[in-house]
């Protein structure tokens, strides 16, 4: 199962999570990193700014999960613009190096193959960051996502458009499309880290971590990996039964172990 680490606060979720990022950079310079947008991640983007100051960063590659599907690339509200604003810029990677799924309508029948193609050649993410959606969806897996699933478009469930609305002028400028990584891609990162803080995410939590696996809860697949680490704040984490003995485990974990 997953290793839940529960903090007092996203601020320190996020810079424990980015000391190990820090970590993997210093052993490999050519780590591909796994990136995902909503707030969720933007602890471990903060955090990394000053510790990543002064370090050679040019050869870090990294892949977004996912992005919508009809924004112009331009669009402030594309991923390929978050991504840009929230983690290229402020950290100097190089954008050539920084893969964002095609999101444009022409061609969009092969943007998912071509997308698994790049991951492919890159040898695969060593680290990926996950949020997780209020519905319980990773990337934009939402609830029937097969576990085996690869890149390729999705339409978004109306709670998450309308979850996401606050950053359009009105849910009808929400797009119907996007396209995600799947599942299965996910699965194959060698590290997943999923952080969620609040409440409202302590149900998508608990049903991820310790739910049934099921398709109807798409985060519940991290289950199925040999590495994943979860880290939430007491309010997160507060659907969870097993609460005290992930604080035990978190406790007594030797050093040598790393996150
Ligand atoms: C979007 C993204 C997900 C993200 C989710 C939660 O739907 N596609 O990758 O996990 O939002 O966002 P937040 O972290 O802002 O709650």
């Amino acid at each position: 199962m997953a290793e839940v680490v529960i903090v007092p606060d996203a601020a320190t979720g996020g810079a424990l999570v980015a000391d190990e990022i820090v970590r993997l950079i210093a052993g490999r310079p050519d780590v591909v990193l796994g990136l995902a947008t909503g707030s969720s991640p933007l602890p471990v983007y903060r955090s990394l700014v000053e510790r990543l100051a002064g370090r050679d960063v040019s050869r870090v590659r990294a892949f977004a999960l996912d992005e919508y599907v009809g924004l112009a690339p331009d669009d402030p509200q594309s991923y390929r613009s978050v991504i840009r604003r929230e983690v290229v810029e402020p950290l100097g990677l190089d954008p050539e190096r920084v893969g964002v799924p095609d999101g444009s309508l022409t061609g969009i029948e092969h943007a998912g193959e071509a997308y698994e193609a790049e991951l492919e050649a890159s040898g695969g993410v060593d680290l990926q960051l996950l949020g997780i959606g209020s519905d319980g969806h990773i990337g934009f897996n939402e609830p029937g996502s097969s576990f085996a699933s690869r890149t390729r478009v999705k339409t978004l469930t109306r709670l998450t458009r309308e979850d996401n609305a606050r950053f359009f002028a009105s849910i009808d400028d929400v797009p119907v499309h996007c396209i995600t990584q799947g599942l299965g891609t996910i699965l194959r990162a060698r590290h997943l880290v999923l952080l969620a803080f609040g409440e409202g995410k302590a149900a998508a939590v608990a049903g991820a971590v310790e739910g049934p696996l099921t398709a109807s809860l798409p985060g519940s697949a991290i289950q199925l990996h040999p590495h994943a680490t979860v880290v939430v704040d007491e309010a997160a984490a507060s659907a969870l039964r097993f609460a005290d003995y992930y604080r035990e485990t978190w406790a007594h974990k030797p050093a040598w172990q790393g996150l």
